[in-house]
């Protein structure tokens, strides 16, 4: 199982020691298979990268640029530079961003060259609330997969991460078997080969009893929880226990 903790615009030289606990626990036997992955802002990277330097805890960013290659693109870093300084992941397509005007054909260009970075992708997907009431939720999640993933290569590399919009940050979240049935859904667009899919949204230490009896799903994307070293390491514990 694959735990992201995604610290969005969080984070500063002083949280560096609250990842002493977690690299002692990544260390210990109590992680069983877990695989642990910090997705911290594009500032504290490297600094990560250091910490992280004798233990198997990996590294990815929340965004990139669209274009593989240097440029005159003032504030921008693309996916190149990434791994450049030690990222092996990279989340595109969060709502968050899409909010801020990205769309799908943006959406793709970045994945694209994450790819050819030979980072992997954790691709977001996920319905707003009227979408969701609308009964849409199948059809954007549709268009996002079709649209996001157009003529992309090597699947192999893409994880995909179903945050429902309305779920993030609200402490909502969906009945299990809705969850297994859309996570099944997501599987079914993929025939062949399955990618590794994610759930995101409002995880947090009591709701992880409920979500790790999905069994459809490969782990999970962790906003607010994974801040807190103590909550995100008893999301692992108790996905195992
Ligand atoms: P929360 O876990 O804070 O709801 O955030 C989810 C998320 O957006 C992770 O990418």
């Amino acid at each position: 199982m694959y735990f992201v903790a995604n610290w969005k615009m969080f984070g500063n030289l002083k949280s560096l020691n609250t990842l002493d606990k977690v690299i002692k626990f990544s260390k210990s036997k109590e992680i069983k298979k877990g695989r642990l992955i910090y997705c911290p802002p594009y500032t504290l990277i490297s600094s990560f990268y250091k910490k992280f330097k004798n233990c198997l805890i990996d590294l990815g960013a929340q965004n990139c640029h669209e274009s593989d290659a240097y440029g005159s693109y003032t504030g921008f870093i693309n996916s190149k530079m990434l791994k450049n300084i030690g990222a092996n992941y990279v989340i595109i397509g969060h709502s968050e961003n899409r909010k801020k005007g990205e769309n799908d054909k943006l959406i793709n260009l970045k994945i694209k060259s994450a790819i050819k970075a030979k980072l992997k992708v954790i691709f977001c997907i996920g319905e707003t609330l009227s979408e969701k009431n609308k009964g849409k939720t199948k059809l954007i999640l549709s268009k996002q997969i079709r649209l996001g993933l157009n003529k992309v290569q090597k699947k192999s590399n893409i994880f995909i991460a179903y945050e429902p919009i309305w779920s993030i940050g609200t402490g909502k979240i969906l009945k299990n078997r809705d969850l297994d049935q859309i996570i099944k859904f997501i599987k079914y667009k993929f025939k062949g080969k399955l990618p590794k899919i994610l759930y995101g949204g409002s995880v947090n230490t009591q709701n992880i009893n409920d979500l790790k009896k999905i069994s459809s799903l490969d782990g999970f994307l962790i906003g607010g929880a994974s801040q807190n070293a103590k909550k995100f390491i008893d999301i692992v514990k108790k996905t195992y226990s």
